[in-house]
């Protein structure tokens, strides 16, 4: 890891927790709802017209936090089709979602969410009907060394939501090698690219472009490319990119 982000979270997320790793560093994982660095409503609508003639679909995702991104992804993906037609989002459940963090791991797996006033908003914004993902919670979620939020307010996530997603313990640099793609595969590896060391940062991007086949994608974050040329490196690994932080296999 080449940096710490200790302080640096941002006020407006649903996890922003610190901690300190194996190796000394000062660590900080945060992740939000509709997370502003992807085009999340285009980007259901072009992954839609992209897999039309495949029957399943598999979004494979590291680094999946809190559940913030899983949650916005298949929320993506049903607003995109409409409530008349649910099924055609279910074709890219459920989401194997994988993380390191085991206390991260233990909120997304407990059907609670912590949410800022931020988060509430993108989901009235983004949700014909937020209430059919989202309702109110009688306990408060408690994750350990977690950023205290302004208007801070736990939900409960919907079964429409839970049952899509499985959320799993697993190390990205492990999980990719075991990745079996018929170039129906969605990776989404989001946010955390950016704080490897570049020759880890391309070794990843690496061992993407063997797995990954024709047309499948591979989507990151803003913050992969904030110390890193990762476009050219994506390219360089037979990757195009199609949409702002989306690439598609060539
Ligand atoms: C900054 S958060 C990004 C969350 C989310 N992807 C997003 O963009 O909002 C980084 C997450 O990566 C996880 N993580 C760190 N190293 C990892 C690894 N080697 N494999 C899987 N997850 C990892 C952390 O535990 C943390 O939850």
């Amino acid at each position: 890891m080449q940096i710490s982000i200790k302080n640096s979270t941002p006020v407006f997320c649903s996890t922003g927790r610190c901690y300190d790793s194996a190796d000394g560093d000062s660590l900080g994982c945060n992740s939000w709802l509709f997370r502003d660095d992807l085009d999340w409503r285009n980007t259901a609508k072009y992954e839609a017209k992209l897999f039309k003639d495949k029957d399943k679909v598999n979004i494979e995702m590291y680094a999946a936090s809190d559940g913030s991104e899983g949650y916005t992804k298949m929320i993506s993906l049903y607003e995109h089709f409409g409530r008349e037609n649910p099924e055609a989002a279910e074709k890219f459940f459920p989401i194997m979602a994988y993380d390191i963090d085991n206390e991260i791991l233990k909120a997304a797996k407990s059907g609670l969410l912590k949410t800022c006033l931020a988060d509430r908003m993108s989901i009235q914004m983004y949700c014909e009907d937020y209430e059919d993902y989202f309702g109110p919670a009688d306990k408060k979620i408690d994750i350990d060394n977690d950023i205290k939020l302004q208007a801070e307010k736990t939900l409960t996530v919907k079964d429409k939501l839970t049952k899509n997603i499985k959320f799993m313990h697993g190390d990205m640099f492990e999980k990719i090698k075991e990745l079996k793609d018929e170039s129906n595969t969605i990776l989404m590896c989001r946010n955390i690219l950016g704080y490897f060391l570049n020759d880890k940062i391309e070794e990843f991007i690496k061992l993407a472009s063997e797995v990954l086949k024709s047309n499948s994608l591979f989507e990151i974050g803003d913050h992969d490319s904030k110390f890193f040329n990762i476009k050219s490196c994506m390219e360089r690994y037979g990757f195009k990119q199609v949409m702002k932080n989306v690439y598609k296999k060539v």
